[in-house]
């Protein structure tokens, strides 16, 4: 069946190579991602090459792990890693079809990005961008071809979580939505289009939730008492261990972009602030396996 709203699949274009721009923790994720599902090229790049080897190197790493728990042969995990390759330079990504970019949340580092390679790349190659809650229609704007823009919004851990936000900006074609639902089909995401709206859909809940908790704590709530009072509710993970896996400074980023767009329903945590101007990424420690509120957070709270 269809997606709602999706175009007939038969305008899709095959993808036999995928750019990755940025080689953090998010583009590693989907790097593996990619090479597992298209088997097909993968090239990643950074600003520097300690950054591009860090990033083939998870990806490496994570293959070997597949092999070491069953789920790939020897032949198998040798031919994906011999896919994924690093690039200091975008002109490795000539002849891509689909080029996603995870840097900064950043909108003018993102238009810069998707100009760059723009101008390497073919017409009708797909620029997909994982912004969390940035206009898509606003980082296309600039682009000779504005219509091959598409968001590809996935959740942490990429590799785990089902669900694929693939947003269709203002100019958006046919064919370039169509690749990208093709695309997340093979890679077996559930895919949904949802509109070019500040945080799309999905971002919007978990910043309502997330700021609500965080409000508790702003207030005088404990951490560790919102995480235990929400333990009956049954998710997947407490709201901290949640906040800490989605990064304080993608959250404030998320909540800031929601509180300018609708001032009256997003508020913007002071304590998170805090957090992210103090530079920390973590709110736990994990050395024992269980996780211990780092007692540098509970000072800055
Ligand atoms: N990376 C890769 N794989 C992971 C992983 C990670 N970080 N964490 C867990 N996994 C895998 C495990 O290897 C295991 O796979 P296997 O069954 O094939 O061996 C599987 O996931 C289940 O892991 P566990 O049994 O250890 O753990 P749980 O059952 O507790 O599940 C979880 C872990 C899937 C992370 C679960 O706690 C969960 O769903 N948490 C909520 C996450 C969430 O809400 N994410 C959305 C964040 S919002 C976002 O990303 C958008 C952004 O724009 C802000």
């Amino acid at each position: 069946k269809r997606p709602f709203g999706a175009p007939d699949k038969s305008l899709a274009r095959p993808v036999t190579k995928v750019g990755v721009v940025g080689a953090g923790l998010m583009a590693s994720q989907f790097a593996l991602l990619f090479v597992q599902r298209l088997q097909v090229p993968v090239v990643m790049t950074d600003i520097d090459q300690e950054r591009v080897d860090k990033g083939v190197g998870y990806v490496h790493e994570q293959i070997g792990l597949l092999q070491l728990k069953g789920r790939l042969n020897q032949d198998q995990a040798n031919r994906l890693k011999a896919l994924v390759t690093g690039s200091l330079t975008k002109d490795a990504f000539a002849d891509a079809d689909l080029v996603i970019e995870a840097v900064f949340e950043e909108m003018s580092v993102k238009q810069q990005v998707f100009a760059e390679v723009e101008a390497v790349v073919r017409e009708d190659c797909v620029l997909a961008t994982n912004t969390s809650s940035l206009s898509v229609t606003e980082m296309a704007s600039k682009l000779r071809h504005p219509e091959r823009v598409v968001g590809f919004h996935f959740f942490n851990p990429v590799a785990v979580l089902p669900l694929l936000e693939i947003v269709r900006a203002e100019r958006t074609d046919d064919a370039s939505l169509a690749t990208a639902f093709a695309v997340g089909k093979t890679l077996k995401k559930s895919c949904v289009l949802v509109k070019d709206a500040p945080a799309f859909v999905v971002n919007r809940l978990l910043t309502r939730f997330l700021g609500e908790v965080t409000a508790a704590v702003d207030e005088g709530t404990p951490i560790e008492v919102a995480d235990r009072a929400l333990e009956p509710l049954g998710l997947p993970m407490s709201p901290f261990v949640l906040l800490e896996l989605v990064g304080p400074a993608v959250a404030l980023h998320v909540a800031e972009t929601l509180h300018t767009a609708f001032p009256d329903r997003f508020a913007v945590s002071p304590n998170l602030a805090k957090l992210v101007a103090a530079g920390k990424k973590a709110i736990y420690k994990w050395d024992t396996g269980v996780p211990v509120i780092d007692p540098e957070v509970l000072e800055l709270f």
